[in-house]
């Protein structure tokens, strides 16, 4: 008789491992008990979307034919010359600044987890992430590549994904899950970040992408959140299977939902700026994305339903609800003041982009930030700061976001640890420094390691470190990609422009 879709499906991913003979367990997976985890039958668990591997190559390989040849037609059409305002390819090396790394360190965690976790469904689903990762940051990598054909910035990818100083935030955070034990990752990254945020992350960005035209990037977005909708389901299920077999989980499943809730908002800070700014039309506003897929979806839904386990909201969830009316605008704050220092630039906020920032933040953008970008009329490099900036010693970005309930004073905070003091943007920040001090005393202060000569002894060799030259920094329409971006267009006489672009 042939089997029915769940025997086959236990068929092919059950009792694929045996029970070690020559060997202790424990030696094998030392971690499974480091954490304090208690399990009593976690065989029970089933991968939520029960798949086999030949189901996921299959759709896969489907996903990832449409994907090519929706970029291969984005290619030869110089796709790059028909975007509404060619400002949005800073945003997108933001994004690869920001996010490519995080995807390609997800898949070497995915590995981790997978390995020192023996539980067959958890196996199979870190295992199917792993690619997926690796995928997404092939496809990124791919846009960039074409988009480096035209442009700035991006022709040493692999050398700036390495060195830049930026990248620190990025890499502070995956190497603090790399090293925390399986399951902790497992909460850090599949729900923490996965559930809690890439709907953030996908859908404001993706819609962005669509209204102004990069066909390519929708694309991209659009197959990345395809394999998301996976990512955040392990994160669930792990979730409750944690808290299901052992009341005593449930402290520390608090403590690092605490923990990475936190880290993880702070590393969506940039993609507050590729919603808010980087495109010159906009969908939705980070304040409202942010209402919708984290206040309304994450807080008032899930955490609702997870009070019955004894979970709460995160700890900090009060103060990033504060920061949504401040975070982009505070955001593109410090990226406008170290853009002499990043291969994407900051630009000139032109009439129709202030009109927008003070409809949507009515309470905060002109009173708070409109007369720092006014600044920039007068001379677009008027708002840079010299040099390279203080940042938080857990976070790495620039210690300069404003308190939110005194928004004229900064929210920078400082901790002692063994003699020395550590700077924070935020009580966030602190209270996980205070928490883990030895996770982050090592942390690289990229101001420090060029005083003590690292990128070598002038500003040139700084930048030959970082992997561009300084006059792909700077400011936008200013710089030589604008002019590129205009010539582009000429030539295939595309010569409307969107609005009129107000330059020195
Ligand atoms: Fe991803
Ligand atoms: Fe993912
Ligand atoms: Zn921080």
């Amino acid at each position: 008789m042939p089997m029915g879709t769940s025997q086959r499906y236990r068929a092919l991913t059950r009792d694929l491992m045996w029970d070690p003979k020559t060997v202790n367990t424990k030696k094998i997976y030392p971690l499974v008990e480091a954490e304090g985890i208690r399990l009593k039958d976690p065989s029970k668990w089933e991968d939520p979307f029960r798949m086999t591997f030949n189901q996921y190559v299959k759709i896969q390989s489907e996903k990832d034919q449409l994907h090519h040849a929706v970029r291969t037609a984005f290619e030869a059409n110089y796709g790059h010359t028909r975007v509404i305002d060619g400002r949005w390819f800073e945003g997108v090396k933001a994004f690869a600044v920001a996010v490519q790394p995080a995807e390609y360190a997800a898949h070497r965690l995915m590995a981790y987890i997978g390995r020192n976790i023996p539980i067959e469904a958890i196996r199979f689903a870190t295992f199917n992430q792993a690619i997926d990762e690796l995928r997404h940051a092939q496809i990124e990598i791919k846009h960039y590549a074409d988009m480096s054909k035209y442009y700035d910035g991006l022709h040493a990818y692999a050398q700036t994904n390495e060195n830049l100083w930026f990248n620190t935030v990025p890499k502070s955070f995956f190497d603090d899950a790399l090293t925390a034990g399986p399951f902790e990752s497992l909460i850090a990254i599949s729900f923490s970040f996965e559930y809690v945020f890439t709907n953030i992350l996908f859908l404001p960005f993706a819609s962005s992408a669509a209204a102004v035209g990069d066909e390519h990037f929708v694309s991209v977005g659009k197959s990345v959140q395809s394999d998301e909708s996976r990512h955040m389901a392990l994160g669930m299920s792990a979730l409750r299977m944690l808290l299901e077999e052992d009341d005593r989980n449930v402290p520390l499943i608090q403590s690092w939902i605490d923990k990475w809730y936190w880290r993880a908002y702070r590393i969506f800070s940039v993609i507050s700026t590729l919603v808010d700014y980087y495109p010159r039309v906009r969908p939705i506003s980070w304040k409202k994305a942010f209402e919708i897929y984290v206040e309304e979806q994450v807080i008032n839904g899930l955490f609702k339903d997870l009070a019955r386990y004894g979970i709460r909201p995160p700890r900090n969830f009060e103060d990033s609800v504060k920061e949504k009316e401040h975070y982009s605008h505070a955001t593109m704050r410090i990226l406008e003041h170290y853009k002499h220092a990043n291969y994407f630039r900051g630009f000139r906020l032109q009439p129709d982009d202030y009109e927008w920032l003070s409809n949507e933040y009515p309470s905060t953008f002109d009173r708070y930030y409109a007369p720092f970008f006014r600044r920039m009329d007068d001379h677009v490099m008027a708002v840079a700061s010299p040099g390279l900036p203080a940042v938080c010693a857990v976070c790495q970005i620039p210690v300069e976001f404003p308190d939110p309930d005194h928004p004229e004073r900064p929210w920078t905070q400082y901790a002692e640890h063994n003699g020395k003091t550590h700077m924070f943007c935020s009580p966030g920040c602190k209270q996980i420094f205070v928490e883990e001090p030895h996770k982050y005393v090592q942390w690289w202060w990229p101001a420090e390691s060029y005083l003590n000569g690292e990128f070598g002894n002038s500003l040139e060799d700084m930048f030959k470190y970082f992997g561009f030259a300084p006059e792909e920094a700077n400011e936008y329409y200013s710089s030589r990609d604008y002019h590129r971006w205009l010539k582009y267009r000429q030539q295939l006489g595309l010569d409307k422009q969107y609005g009129s672009i107000v330059t020195d």
